[in-house]
């Protein structure tokens, strides 16, 4: 066994199926992982990574170490760990930090692990490991290449980082591939959304009112597939040109002041914090379902539902039911934390594929061309994309055209008109 700390090791074979699974269902990772057995484009490399322990992490993992590479893993969220996934990497010998439903304080007890193999390579989502070795173990950047960021928060906060002048290693945004954030953040999102949804309640969505907090490419995702499920989707955003994007899409925009009134489940899914607070709670209707799929736990102000509920108790698995002083009763699932991940699998396997295919060859480019990279955020050219898609296709079995020379010619002729 390596060094590792895991909820329960007799559970790696549980786990050794979960992965398979997911393998047969990531082709384009696997097609790399091929490759780069013989290449070892990460031969002597040292990756910390801090990200859900799932299934297809998994994959990602064994294609990393495939690749050469020496890893230590911890998980990005409290909730989001499979246990038998983390037994299985365990077993093959992975160092692994990582049990499901950890506190906070060994929750960075783990990623504080991970380090003390002075890595060089880092590998986050929602960014706790970079910051991690930017407040506390400054001393390390100094070995490390660079490091990828899986997340939209995650990158958010990494690129004002690099303005402000504070990045200690280059960084690449895996989240900014369009191969990532046009698929995972839609479809994965709003799939694997809906699913925590479904295994935590139960509940029928047709015929519901589903309120997204935010119309980004998630909220976007999760009003798509609410709708698909025959729900009427009321979005609320900030920003003009998105709340367009909600009302031309056919669902309804309003101030959350208002959809909280209405809605039946609100899905979160904001980046930001406080979308839903006290004065919503108090107008909800009864029996309303609330949750996140938002990186962080902050987007539902759990401490003000608390303050004014005269009782809770937990009726399902990831469901509580908090009384309030009225008698009406709101369903809190998976403790405002990602309900994708944290109630169901996070998103699956086929998705992930693309996403993590890019996560790959991120650390591969910083491992050949790292040291000359300035300390700020990269993406990685959107020529991958091509290439990550094409792979894809083909897996499916989908053919596409290509354009003869003549039609290549016409596209570069700006003399052609009318
Ligand atoms: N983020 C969302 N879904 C995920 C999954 N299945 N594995 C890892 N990270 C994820």
């Amino acid at each position: 066994m390596s060094n590792s700390k895991i909820a329960d090791a007799k559970l790696a074979d549980a786990g050794r199926l979960r992965i398979e699974w997911a393998e047969s269902r990531m082709p384009v990772l696997m097609h790399l992982r091929e490759a780069g057995k013989k290449d070892l484009p990460l031969k002597g490399m040292k990756v910390a990574g801090c990200l859900h322990v799932t299934k297809e992490t998994a994959v990602l993992i064994r294609t990393i170490r495939a690749a050469g590479a020496e890893v230590s893993w911890s998980g990005c969220n409290p909730l989001s760990t499979q246990d038998d996934v983390a037994a299985a990497l365990a077993a093959e010998g992975t160092s692994i930090y990582a049990w499901h439903g950890l506190s906070t304080e060994e929750f960075y007890w783990c990623i504080d692990k991970t380090l003390e193999m002075k890595p060089t390579l880092t590998l986050d989502d929602g960014a706790d490991l970079i910051f991690r070795v930017h407040d506390r173990y400054k001393d390390l950047a100094k070995d490390v290449i660079g490091g990828t960021e899986e997340t939209t928060t995650g990158v958010h906060r990494l690129r004002a980082m690099g303005r402000a002048g504070k990045l200690l290693y280059p960084v690449i945004a895996v989240n900014d591939s369009e191969t990532k954030w046009d698929f995972d953040n839609v479809y994965g999102t709003g799939q694997s959304s809906l699913d925590g949804v479904l295994r935590a309640t139960s509940i029928l969505i047709a015929g519901k009112t589903v309120v997204t907090g935010g119309f980004g490419h998630c909220g976007r995702g999760v009003a798509e597939r609410a709708r698909g499920l025959g729900a009427s989707v009321i979005a609320t955003e900030i920003k003009p040109t998105q709340a367009l994007k909600a009302i031309l899409e056919g669902h309804r925009v309003m101030p959350m002041d208002q959809a909280a009134r209405l809605g039946d489940v609100f899905i979160t899914a904001t980046g930001m914090k406080d979308v839903l607070v006290g004065r919503h709670f108090d107008v909800l209707k009864d029996g309303a379902v609330i949750c996140n799929t938002g990186h962080y736990d902050c987007e539902i102000n759990i401490g003000e539902l608390e303050a004014r509920a005269k009782g809770r108790r937990t009726v399902r698995p990831n469901c509580e039911e908090f009384t309030m002083k009225d008698g009406r009763r709101i369903y809190l699932l998976a403790q405002g934390r990602l309900v994708n991940l944290a109630a169901a699998e996070g998103h699956p396997s086929e998705v992930m594929d693309m996403s993590f295919s890019n996560q790959y060859l991120a650390l591969c480019k910083l491992a050949k061309e790292g040291k000359t990279l300035g300390k700020k955020v990269y993406q990685l050219p959107p020529e991958l994309d091509q290439e990550i898609a094409g792979v894809k296709l083909t897996t499916m079995g989908v053919a596409i055209d290509k354009l003869t020379p003549e039609q290549v010619t016409y596209a570069s002729d700006y003399s052609a008109g009318t």
